[in-house]
């Protein structure tokens, strides 16, 4: 499958998805810090990246400044900044498929609609709370793969200044490991099998052509 993992430098989701066989893609306008030699990563806009082939599974992580509750004092002196973060995160609302969009809290919620699924590093085996939206088409919820114990906000985890040529609030954005497996587990197996069943669908007209021949014709050979 193609799958396209929109606004990622981390390789997080990419690799996930790439363990289990599938030609997966980042692309975020910076450059991939994965450190995996020949990285599958498109530097550039991720706008550009949903025509370079025929996605059939995007998953983005559209940039939040803008939009999440946690810069809400903000908002009033970024109108215009807030209205092309809406318009960014709209042209994935259907881009494929299967799609996933991925946010913090935020005025999406209003703006577009109510996420399917709220979730939690600590459902997916990291300690930690940071509440994650998730706005899915044509995709199961996904399960809580390791529920576990002892929860602190990720900031706490996270050191101030640059590390790895990453500032903190880059850092913080990566996606959790046990998040990107679970999507990879969970969501591969079912856009498979309904990448099948359309296939079968395209021998529809066959059978139905089938079912015409036999009512038209079947009973002048019958008897
Ligand atoms: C919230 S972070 C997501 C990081 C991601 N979870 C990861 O693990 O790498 C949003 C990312 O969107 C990228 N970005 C911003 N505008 C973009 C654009 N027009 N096209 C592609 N990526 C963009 C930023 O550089 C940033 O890395």
């Amino acid at each position: 499958m193609n799958v396209l993992i929109a606004c990622e430098f981390s390789g997080t989701v990419r690799e996930a998805f790439r363990r289990h066989g599938h030609s997966a893609w980042s692309c975020d306008i910076i450059p991939d810090s994965s450190g995996v030699k020949f990285p599958s990563h498109y530097q550039c806009d991720a706008r550009k990246a949903l025509n370079f082939k025929s996605w059939d599974l995007v998953i983005a992580h559209p940039p939040c400044t803008h939009l999440a509750v946690s810069g809400a004092r903000w908002f009033k002196d970024h109108r215009e900044e807030q209205e092309k973060a809406i318009e960014f995160f709209m042209e994935f609302i259907d881009c494929a498929p299967r799609v996933c969009i991925e946010n913090p809290i935020g005025i999406m919620s209003t703006k577009y609609r109510k996420p399917d699924q709220i979730i939690q590093p600590w459902m997916f085996g990291h300690p930690e709370t940071k509440a994650t939206c998730l706005w899915l088409r044509k995709l199961p919820l996904l399960h809580p793969s390791n529920v576990v114990e002892g929860r602190s906000p990720r900031i706490h985890h996270e050191s101030p200044g640059i590390k790895n040529g990453l500032t903190r609030a880059q850092r913080r954005s990566i996606t959790y490991q046990g998040i990107a497996e679970a999507m990879a587990q969970q969501w591969l197996p079912f856009a498979e099998h309904w990448a099948k069943i359309t296939q079968l669908g395209t021998r529809n007209p066959i059978s139905q052509s089938w079912k015409r021949w036999k009512i038209n014709y079947l009973p002048a050979f019958g008897r």
